[in-house]
């Protein structure tokens, strides 16, 4: 027991520095870290351009609040719209922030339109969109939820990949659908892009938004800058946050001319959003993100990483049963009775951090910058993992 609140337990490893896509524990000892900050450090650690972004940021301003301009927030986002469907965007701290403002300018939207009526959202099951009151209703997951009181009014969760179900929830106060292109906390469960097709469609024929968290796919993780790029549909609203500044705190909500203009003065704020060390950060990440050949090296590590992964699982098929995921946002699918946990403690125990998810998955999330010898070495790692738990097994 220490003076912190146990949500997280209390984890027993603390690292004292990290270098590229390796951590250093205090006592020296060298992980490879396949697991980023869950999706954050898509540069690895200690990264040259964005410690001297921030360094130098540091020595001129801090922060100012959103009271005055920040040049360089203005900046990064001409240079997101650039790249992107977007035509505004607004700056915040976390995913679940950006969530928020997600929904918020979706709601907003209708309300500017002269349908206040239309505040609800339609949400997928196995999704997971923040720990805010607001977004664990949006998730409705019970386990998240218990202990909280109510879930909040305004979401309504349908199953996934099933558009009767969809269509039947939707009713003259839906506002939005929202969904994230790769479920990644519910167990890395890609859309079919057949799907997200149609939610476009719905939504377009029923006068809705089409909202998508992109807080964990999104900044090249799935080997695009968004991984709506892949299905070629694109969304009115987008949230972001997570990789966005290689792991200085930022989100940011996407929109639409027609949405964004519709968030006014006064409609939302934050104090600390696009600080100027955030977009300091946030824009040298960027630089090396769209740099030529950074995201198809995306696209090239993560498919040598999956056939990696996947000769593992040939050998030992009662222990992975499969894998899936898109560029370096991959899952390992743990069979029973063995666990993700499992999985995850005997990869750590060879030197290799991951992440555990949903549906008894083990994630790799690796920093966007590993090549052969980090992905051989991870590859490695979770061969000896499985030949531990299968002696365990046999004991
Ligand atoms: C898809 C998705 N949305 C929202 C969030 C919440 O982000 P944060 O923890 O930064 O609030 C997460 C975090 O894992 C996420 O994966």
């Amino acid at each position: 027991m220490n003076a912190l609140m146990p949500n997280y337990g209390y984890p027993t490893v603390s690292f004292e520095r990290g270098e590229g896509a390796y951590l250093f524990d205090m006592d020296g000892r060298c992980y490879l870290d396949f697991a980023a900050g869950i999706a954050v450090n898509s540069l690895g650690h200690s990264h040259p351009a964005l410690v001297s972004a921030l360094q130098e940021q540091a020595e001129r301003l801090w922060h100012v609040s959103n009271l005055y301009a920040i040049p360089d927030q203005v900046r990064f986002a001409e240079r997101l719209c650039g790249l992107s469907f977007a035509d505004g965007v607004f700056f915040c701290n976390s995913g679940t922030e950006a969530m928020e403002g997600a929904v918020k300018a979706a709601r907003r939207f209708h309300a500017h339109n002269g349908q206040p009526e239309k505040w609800r959202s339609i949400t997928l099951e196995g999704s997971f969109h923040g720990r805010t009151i607001a977004m664990l209703s949006a998730s409705k997951n019970t386990k998240h939820l218990d202990g909280f009181g109510d879930p909040a009014d305004g979401f309504d969760i349908v199953p996934g990949h099933n558009m009767s179900a969809l269509r039947d929830a939707i009713t003259l106060e839906t506002a939005a659908i929202v969904a994230e292109p790769i479920q990644g906390e519910g167990g890395l469960r890609p859309l079919e892009e057949d799907y997200l097709r149609n939610l476009r469609a719905t939504a377009d024929e029923f006068g809705l938004l089409l909202v998508f968290d992109e807080v964990q796919t999104g900044f090249g993780r799935t080997g695009k800058l968004f991984a709506h790029e892949w299905s070629g549909v694109t969304p009115d609203v987008m949230a972001c946050a997570k990789g966005i500044a290689g792991g200085f705190p930022c989100g940011a909500v996407l929109a639409t001319d027609a949405v964004a203009s519709t968030m006014t003065a006064g409609s939302h704020g934050s104090t600390f959003g696009g600080n100027p060390l955030a977009m300091a950060v946030a824009n040298a990440n960027f630089d090396v993100l769209t740099s030529e050949g950074f995201l198809d090296n995306v696209v090239c590590s993560g498919e040598a990483l999956q056939a990696g992964l996947r000769e593992v699982a040939d050998r030992h098929p009662d222990i992975i049963s499969g894998i899936r995921g898109k560029g370096l946002m991959i899952g390992m699918v743990v069979a029973a009775p063995f666990t993700n946990t499992q999985l995850g403690d005997a990869a750590r125990d060879a030197d290799l951090l991951t992440v555990v998810a949903g549906e008894n998955v083990l994630r790799m999330l690796p920093p966007l910058i590993i090549g052969d010898e980090e992905i051989k070495q991870a590859v490695d790692a979770i061969e000896r993992a499985c030949q531990t738990l299968a002696t365990s097994s046999d004991d």
